[in-house]
């Protein structure tokens, strides 16, 4: 056990020497039998997300996890707990339920079992009929370790597991000022794409690809390499830490910023007051941070109230190991999942949740993401095939689009006999460290 309340220093991301250089070959986005390592070693050990606790406020409200070909089920108690189970009747294995939703007990449709929320057998049709006496009270389903963190019910098929904390370490102490559970989501996707789940975490890895990949975010989020941190720790978690301030690097040819100016007029700071590019970009970026810190409270910025001076203005694009990635924003946070697709290790299935802190008088808010959304929780989740982006037409030009796109041909170039290990960049060092930590857990040793 670590001490969950400090934040031990980081790696540094930006030098592969601090790494073993263990090569990241094509196979492993590809083959089924690393695809079933995957799962003896890593899914069913890691603790995972079945969804938000604010979709579950009653008792008997539910979730649904699917994940590759298991399913689980995480469940409020009468005594506001939640409990998971698997998704799978205790009398011959039928499926329970398709979807969340809610519901006072959970009858089978196959012969009628029917089951507490609390996983305990309450009927069970011809009950005397048992060789072993009457079932009911008796059975339950079979239960998981569950837990909440971020506003995030999660659970684990390990009972060996570690406890979550440990396993987010040092996540939850690094971000404990961002009050995250008063999130609001508002934009909410589940998109098949067709690379593996892996392309996804190397693809938040780095942010090497902004510049080709993302030309609009170099004026938003400094992309010259001197200005970010690229910070690792033992467990595999890493985050790439940069101003929310143009790049200088990346200066428009008229000379002008409108993007940023806006940023800075909304919180009474003169775009025009400045006398070069630089001083608009390094000394607006601190002007906006004190004009933050004296304006939040009458603004209705109520979440940042302890939040800390880079947390108020930068971006915390963080991975969480092995397949979440949360990009705490001044504003925003959203949530980026990839998870394998149960037939094919060459597709998944990859989760977009924009949440917004609500702020005061806002009723339409900018997702980052999926463009203005107003200001409500969304209740359905859009399910989607990227299909070249003709099946999320209303994402194309967003940033998650552009980086959907790279997704086939990354996928194809895997195949390739010209590939053979990557070629990496000191501040891509987080891409190979996530591969390093992957092969770990599939040797059996966790961090
Ligand atoms: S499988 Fe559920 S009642 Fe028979
Ligand atoms: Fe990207």
């Amino acid at each position: 056990m670590t001490n969950q309340d400090t934040v031990p220093p980081p790696i540094d991301g930006r030098d592969p020497s601090n790494l073993r250089g263990d090569p990241i070959p094509g196979d492993r986005y590809y083959s089924p039998e690393f695809a079933q390592k995957e799962w003896d070693h890593l899914w069913t050990k890691i603790w995972h997300i079945a969804g938000r606790l604010a979709d579950i406020p009653e008792a008997g409200d539910f979730l649904v996890h699917n994940f590759l070909k298991e399913s689980v089920i995480a469940v409020r108690q009468e005594d506001g707990s939640v409990r998971a189970f698997y998704n799978s009747c205790g009398h011959r294995g039928m499926r329970l339920v398709k979807e969340s939703s809610s519901l006072d007990a959970f009858a089978c449709p196959y012969h009628g079992w029917r089951w507490g929320k609390d996983g305990i057998l309450q009927y069970a049709q011809d009950a005397e009929d048992f060789p072993g006496g009457n079932p009911c009270g008796k059975l339950s389903l079979k239960e998981l370790r569950c837990d909440i963190w971020g506003g995030f019910v999660w659970y684990t098929m390990d009972h060996e597991a570690p406890e979550l904390l440990d396993f987010l370490e040092p996540m939850p102490a690094l971000y404990r000022n961002y009050p995250m559970d008063t999130a609001v989501r508002v934009a909410w996707y589940r998109i098949e794409i067709n690379a593996n789940w892996k392309f996804v975490t190397d693809n938040f890895s780095e942010s090497y690809h902004t510049r080709t990949a993302h030309p609009q975010v170099p004026l938003w989020i400094d992309q010259d390499v001197e200005s970010a941190r690229h910070e690792m720790w033992s467990k595999g978690h890493g985050r790439t830490a940069q101003p929310m301030r143009p790049s200088l690097t990346d200066r428009p040819a008229s000379g002008t910023n409108e993007m940023f100016a806006e940023i800075l007029r909304q919180w009474d700071v003169d775009p025009d007051s400045y006398d070069s590019y630089e001083d608009f970009a390094l000394q607006g970026w601190k002007d906006l941070k004190a004009a933050k810190r004296r304006l939040w409270k009458e603004r209705g910025y109520v979440h940042y109230e302890n939040m800390n001076d880079e947390e108020i203005t930068d971006s915390l694009h963080t991975v969480f190991f092995p397949n979440v990635t949360f990009s705490f924003l001044p504003d925003h946070i959203v949530l980026f999942r990839s998870e394998p697709h149960p037939e094919d290790p060459e597709k998944c299935y990859f989760d977009l949740w924009c949440m917004a802190f609500p702020v005061e008088g806002q009723e339409i808010v900018e997702s980052v993401m999926a463009g203005p959304k107003p200001l409500r929780e969304v209740e359905e989740c859009e399910h989607r095939k990227f299909d070249d982006g003709r099946g999320i037409p209303e994402l194309a030009g967003q940033i998650v689009y552009q980086d959907m796109e790279l997704a086939e041909g990354m996928q194809a170039g895997m195949h390739s006999q010209g590939y053979e290990d990557a070629y990496l960049t000191g501040q891509e060092t987080r891409v190979r460290y996530f591969h390093e930590v992957l092969n770990d857990w599939l040797a059996g040793d966790r961090p």
